[in-house]
């Protein structure tokens, strides 16, 4: 089952983040959706040189009526979170589609080919641009990406494998608005306590020196065998002149990974939740499933 390249895109300069509700019949939606790898396989042909991929995923809550006959086995609504004063909201969307390329001509076009296709079925809820920022950093300064799964391991993580989902993805999208003033006004050594890695050089703290509160300490955990529980982060900094932050996605085989985190961040061990909550707050969350190519083309009518 080929995958959607998307899922697995190496990290590249600019992104299009585009989330849709539906507003017309939901076959007619599943018909037109099996469209897009053709046209994510024309894009690429019109611009061999933009390093460009395409991914569309359906949200838990509007899958049943695109898909009504089979549903991927865990998929759930965004796990919320609340605790200590913040919140992780589920705001649902049905449609969410990651466009990613070198180039931002490119990004417009590809957006616009997505829009017309969809036209009269979709509306367009949330449309934000992503950037690569210095180094791969986020705007917090940090280097951000370097634990994620590399090579072929990044398949490994992100899809999942046999049944009729095979090379499909469970994505969960949250967007992010830092505080970036108020972060600003900590010592290095503060926000470095606070990531668990340095700031300049990026090195990751010795495991006795990493803070119960810092964020590395927080979403580092084990499965019940302990193993290392993984998810493949699509994340890239994004921003307005009034508001900034992390237009975050996960990609994983399963959803349980992203929400152990999750709840880490929040209810943490004891009273030690993610610092780094204090100077970022999330303003969308969103469940969703990117199925494979040829899912999507099976399901066209
Ligand atoms: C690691 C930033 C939200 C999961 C990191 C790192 C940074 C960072 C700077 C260290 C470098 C790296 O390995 O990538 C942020 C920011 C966030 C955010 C600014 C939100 C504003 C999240 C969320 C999750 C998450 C919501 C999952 C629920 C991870 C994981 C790692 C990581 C799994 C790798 C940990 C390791 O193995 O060392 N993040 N992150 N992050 N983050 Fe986040």
């Amino acid at each position: 089952m080929k995958a959607q390249a998307g899922i697995c895109a190496e990290p590249n300069l600019h992104a299009l983040y585009l989330m849709f509700n539906r507003t017309g019949d939901g076959a007619e939606l599943a018909a037109r959706l099996a469209k897009l790898p053709v046209l994510w396989d024309a894009v690429s042909a019109d611009f061999p040189d933009a390093g460009f991929s395409g991914l569309v995923a359906v949200g838990a809550e509007g899958w049943d009526a695109i898909y009504p006959a089979v549903r991927p086995p865990q998929f759930r609504g965004f796990m919320a979170q609340s605790a200590n004063g913040q919140e992780a909201p589920n705001t649902p969307f049905d449609l969410f589609v990651q466009l990613r390329a070198d180039r931002v001509d490119v990004l417009h076009h590809a957006g616009h080919r997505v829009m017309a296709l969809l036209a009269g079925l979709v509306e367009l809820a949330e449309e934000v641009r992503g950037f690569r920022n210095l180094d791969y950093r986020d705007l917090t300064g940090f280097v951000d990406g370097t634990e994620n799964p590399q090579d072929a391991h990044r398949a490994e993580v992100a899809l999942l494998e046999g049944g009729e989902f095979a090379g499909g993805s469970y994505i969960h999208v949250q967007r992010w608005v830092h505080a970036l003033t108020d972060w600003q006004k900590l010592a290095t050594k503060e926000q470095e306590d606070i990531i668990g890695r340095t700031k300049v050089d990026n090195i990751e703290y010795e495991s006795a020196d990493k803070p119960l509160t810092s964020h590395i300490k927080r979403v580092n955990l084990k499965t019940p065998k302990g193993e290392s529980m993984e998810i493949l982060r699509q994340s890239m900094p994004w921003g307005t002149m009034t508001e900034q932050g992390l237009y975050f996605i996960s990609c994983c085989r399963t959803p349980q990974h992203f929400n152990a985190m999750l709840a880490s961040m929040y209810k943490g061990e004891g009273s030690h939740y993610d610092h780094l909550l204090r100077f970022t707050k999330a303003v969308t969350g969103v469940a969703l499933f990117a199925p494979s190519q040829d899912f999507l083309l099976s399901q066209g009518k």
